[in-house]
């Protein structure tokens, strides 16, 4: 069993392109509903709800721990991935084998307040890309537009074009650095334009643990899905069908633990 999380709904755009590679795989998806926006947190708090999320996700027994949030990882280049029994797939080493393909030299990144504050991003790009030029941006409103289902219509349009006002004209690529923003594609695309390509680090990081699985051999599994939320499991479920296709998904609501928070950055 593969398990997957995120601080929230951004984390399906990651558990749509698992399934798309392993059919057959079961996957356990973990959204921290409670404790969205991830973005704002302090990095120690990030720490403490990333190990707590990986903790929750490997004493359930799954096999693989396919992270679906950048901003932990960004947290994680730090901090580091605690140790524990299941294999940790980084969705920012998956993104810079993605700008790796691309070839690109001038490189925007959008993502979190958090995942730019920590820099992750570009360290690592300039790090496997000697010579490279990297635009970190910070778009902090897009992840409540998401949440709160805000994806069409000028709101989310405007609040993509004012993040990518901090861009450079002239990009080779942009990196799609925070797993909510994919569904916000076309707002990306009319704010940067059809000729700067959008890479999404979800299909790297899907393909590295489908080759994993394919390397260990499949065991028998049924292909489901199970999705729990610290959240509310009946506002989650629509959104489950919208961004991974999957009609009357199994969502399950689990309590969230209780921790004392930093307040927000
Ligand atoms: N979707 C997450 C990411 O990839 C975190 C979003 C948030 O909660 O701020 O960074």
């Amino acid at each position: 069993m593969i398990g997957l999380f995120d601080s929230g709904l951004g984390g399906l755009t990651v558990v749509r392109r698992v399934r798309e590679l392993l059919p057959r795989a079961d996957l356990l998806f973990f959204a921290d509903q409670a404790h969205v926006p991830y973005g704002d947190r302090t990095p120690d708090d990030l720490d403490r709800l990333m190990r707590a999320n990986i903790a929750w996700l490997d004493a359930r027994g799954v096999d693989r721990i396919v992270v679906a949030c950048n901003t932990s990882c960004a947290i994680a280049d730090t901090y580091g991935w605690p140790t524990v029994r299941a294999e940790i797939f980084d969705l920012i080493d998956s993104a810079v084998i993605a700008v790796r393909r691309t070839n690109a030299r001038r490189i925007g990144v959008v993502a979190t307040a958090a995942t730019i504050r920590s820099g992750a991003y570009g360290r690592r790009l300039r790090a496997a890309l000697p010579g490279s030029e990297v635009w970190e941006v910070a778009a902090p409103t897009l992840v409540p537009l998401v949440e709160a289902g805000k994806i069409a219509g000028d709101e989310p349009r405007a609040a993509v074009a004012e993040a990518c006002a901090h861009l450079p004209r002239e990009l080779d690529a942009v990196v799609l650095a925070c797993t909510h923003f994919p569904v916000l594609a076309e707002h990306f695309t009319a704010a940067l334009g059809a000729h700067v390509p959008q890479i999404d680090p979800a299909l790297v990081q899907a393909e590295r643990v489908a080759q994993a699985v394919e390397r260990a051999g499949m065991t028998a599994e049924a292909g489901r899905t199970r999705y729990v939320t610290n959240g509310d499991a009946a506002l989650f479920a629509p959104n489950v069908a919208r961004i991974t296709g999957e009609a009357n998904p199994s969502v399950e609501e689990f309590a969230a633990p209780a921790f004392e928070f930093d307040g927000r950055a």
